[in-house]
């Protein structure tokens, strides 16, 4: 049994094949083909944070499936009344077929998996969202090829969304070079290694944006981290997209980001909503990744 807890879970053979199963999968749904390969079968969702793309996404693709996707949210169960993870995860999978976590700590979820007889999907953690940086791939791959040797520059936070970046560059072999104010640095975890020639510092975000492929960003505060709003949003002030900033890139560059946005705050309106934003492609393919990612942990690799 397989889980996708992080980027780095999956190889690359196995992001290829993912890839393309992806394509195949999309092209059948925009088709008008039913495929329905898992009728009787559930995914439950533990909801910790707020969704609006992750929940839409899983519930869409799960019953495009032809199954069932289960909504809970913590607080609204025994979790949230301080039940142990580790006596969720043996209960809820003895009754669903797969199992997508969004929590805090990566820690939580890795507990999950430890305790569950199915398959475990991260949604996104404080240290994590590998199923938004699989999307954020397949839509480069879908409109330009091969990802390798390209430079994707982040503009901004340290956090879950870039840290995820860095473990795919690695696996991909293309450069992140992120720029974000001093204090706030890329922090290593789990003894994994920046990556030598696919990871660069920067604190200037015209440097880190030149000649750059793609260039994305988040929100200077994430989710759990509220009480640091006013002060991430003064030590953020530079680190904006803009259409300025964009003129750095390659003139054929795209810009990204996981959503939600702030206009105004780390993009310009000018820029998610111009030409070079990419970003309702970014959020639609995150149904279609997904779906293959729970057809290969259910099923394993399909010939057809
Ligand atoms: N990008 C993303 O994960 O969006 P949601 O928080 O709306 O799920
Ligand atoms: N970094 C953001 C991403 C939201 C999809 C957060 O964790 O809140």
């Amino acid at each position: 049994m397989r889980h996708y807890l992080q980027f780095s879970d999956f190889t690359r053979e196995e992001y290829d094949y993912l890839f393309e199963r992806t394509r195949i999968i999309k092209q059948r749904l925009k088709s008008g083909q039913l495929y329905q390969p898992f009728i009787g079968k559930v995914l439950g969702m533990i909801f910790e944070k707020s969704s609006t793309r992750t929940r839409i996404s899983f519930e869409a693709g799960m019953a495009q499936f032809g199954g069932h996707a289960m909504f809970m949210q913590s607080k609204d169960t025994q979790l949230g009344r301080g039940e142990p993870i580790e006596d969720v995860a043996k209960v809820m999978s003895r009754m669903v077929d797969i199992v997508m976590v969004r929590t805090f700590e990566q820690s939580i979820i890795d507990r999950f998996a430890e305790n569950s007889l199915v398959p475990v999907i991260n949604g996104l953690t404080n240290e994590y969202h590998p199923c938004q940086i699989m999307a954020d791939i397949y839509t480069y791959i879908e409109r330009f090829g091969s990802i390798e040797g390209k430079t994707v520059a982040w503009i901004g936070d340290s956090n879950n969304v870039s840290r995820t970046w860095l473990q795919a560059a690695k696996i991909f072999n293309f450069k992140l070079n992120l720029a974000c104010p001093r204090g706030y640095e890329m922090t290593v975890l789990d003894g994994q290694s920046y990556g030598g020639e696919h990871f660069e510092q920067f604190y200037d975000p015209y440097s880190a944006a030149r000649d750059a492929d793609i260039v994305t960003t988040d929100v200077s505060t994430s989710m759990g981290f509220e009480r640091e709003t006013l002060q991430r949003k003064k030590d953020f002030i530079n680190y904006k997209v803009s259409e300025k900033l964009m003129l750095q890139a390659k003139a054929n560059a795209i810009f990204m980001h996981c959503l939600p946005a702030h206009r105004g705050e780390e993009v310009d309106p000018e820029v998610i909503d111009g030409p070079q934003s990419v970003v309702w492609d970014e959020a639609e393919n995150r149904m279609h990744t997904q779906k293959a990612v729970i057809e290969y942990l259910l099923l394993g690799k399909i010939e057809d």
